[in-house]
């Protein structure tokens, strides 16, 4: 199968599209025919060498993917049937023609959700739902500050925030990124290269502040992008957020016109990889970019 791939951690011209061995599902594990999957901050971190793949986890890049049910390990449990339609969040791998799944990670995809749009769910809605609701607390008519609003995240947390009835306000580079975000709901937007956003919030909300703030830069530390080591990859990901999927997913499955929608930047297909992480680098994805597999794979 195709799989992106690097002999050595660097820059994104590292990245190349290489024949590896398909995965055999062991035990509980489903393999997956992956149609999509997504590209997060993570890749761009453990392709340069600052966040290497953790002792027993695919060292294949992608930390979540959509696809078809295509194969069982020993000792499944039958919740799964071959060709069914699912989307996970995983320890690696996603970037690769197969997957394997613990069957228990597995979600099904909401009805009416294509894979380009469903492998852009599991990692930032999940972690979106878990900053809100389990960390941030908020409640209705709250006002939650949103760093990087026009981010994956930041995306996913303004629409949580207005379904929450919470008044979202955010942050972001430029005024296309602002402009997308009042788009999704955002009630105010401040560009933090142009102004200082301190004061504006304040201005904004009556010199009372906001109450909760979502930032991945460092006040609810949920991300990185500074730098710096920490191992939340799979306590973080695999553990606490399973239980949100049955919170978060509803919302895609509303017939008719769904309250939410996952916000795509662009769709690469795989042997476009390195653009791909350029993109991302240079800070200049509105929402999530994509990694298509091969049609005829
Ligand atoms: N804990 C978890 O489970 C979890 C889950 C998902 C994501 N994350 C983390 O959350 C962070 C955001 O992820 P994402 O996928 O939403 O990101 P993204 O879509 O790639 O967007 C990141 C945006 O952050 C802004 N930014 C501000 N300072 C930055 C800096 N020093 N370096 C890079 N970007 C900076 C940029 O927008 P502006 O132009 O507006 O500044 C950039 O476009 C990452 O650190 C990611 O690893 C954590």
């Amino acid at each position: 199968m195709l799989a992106v791939y690097f002999d050595q951690p660097g820059g994104p011209e590292n990245l190349y599209v290489k024949e590896v061995p398909k995965p055999h599902p062991g035990r509980g594990e489903v393999l997956i025919k992956v149609s999509a999957g997504a590209l997060n901050r993570m890749d761009l971190l453990q392709r340069s060498g600052k966040y290497p793949s953790p002792k027993g986890a695919n060292d294949i890049l992608g930390l979540e993917a959509a696809g078809l049910v295509a194969g069982f390990g020993p000792g499944c449990k039958g919740q799964w049937k071959t060709g069914d339609t699912v989307m996970a969040l995983l320890s690696g791998g996603g970037q690769a023609e197969y997957v394997t799944v613990p069957e228990g990670h597995l979600m099904s995809i909401p009805n009416g959700i294509p894979f380009v749009q469903a492998a852009a769910i599991p990692e930032d809605w999940l972690t979106a739902f878990q900053l809100l609701h389990f960390v941030g607390n908020v409640q209705s008519g709250q006002t939650v500050l949103i760093h990087a609003g026009a981010s994956g995240v930041g995306t996913t947390a303004i629409q949580l925030t207005r379904l929450a009835k919470a008044i979202p306000i955010v942050t972001a580079g430029t005024q296309e990124k602002l402009k997308l975000a009042a788009k999704l709901g955002a009630a105010a937007g401040f560009n933090y290269k142009e102004e200082d956003f301190t004061e504006r919030v304040l201005e904004f909300t009556n010199g009372s502040g906001v109450d909760v703030i979502l930032d991945c830069i460092g006040v609810i530390v949920y991300g990185l992008l500074g730098g710096g080591e920490v191992s939340w990859r799979s306590a973080c990901k695999l553990h606490s957020k399973r239980g949100k999927k049955e919170q978060v997913l509803p919302y895609f499955s509303q017939d008719g016109s769904p309250p939410v929608q996952p916000i795509i930047d662009s769709v690469y297909p795989l042997h476009r990889i390195v653009e791909a992480h350029r993109t991302m680098e240079e800070n200049n994805n509105l929402g999530k970019i994509i990694i298509e597999m091969p049609p005829s794979s």
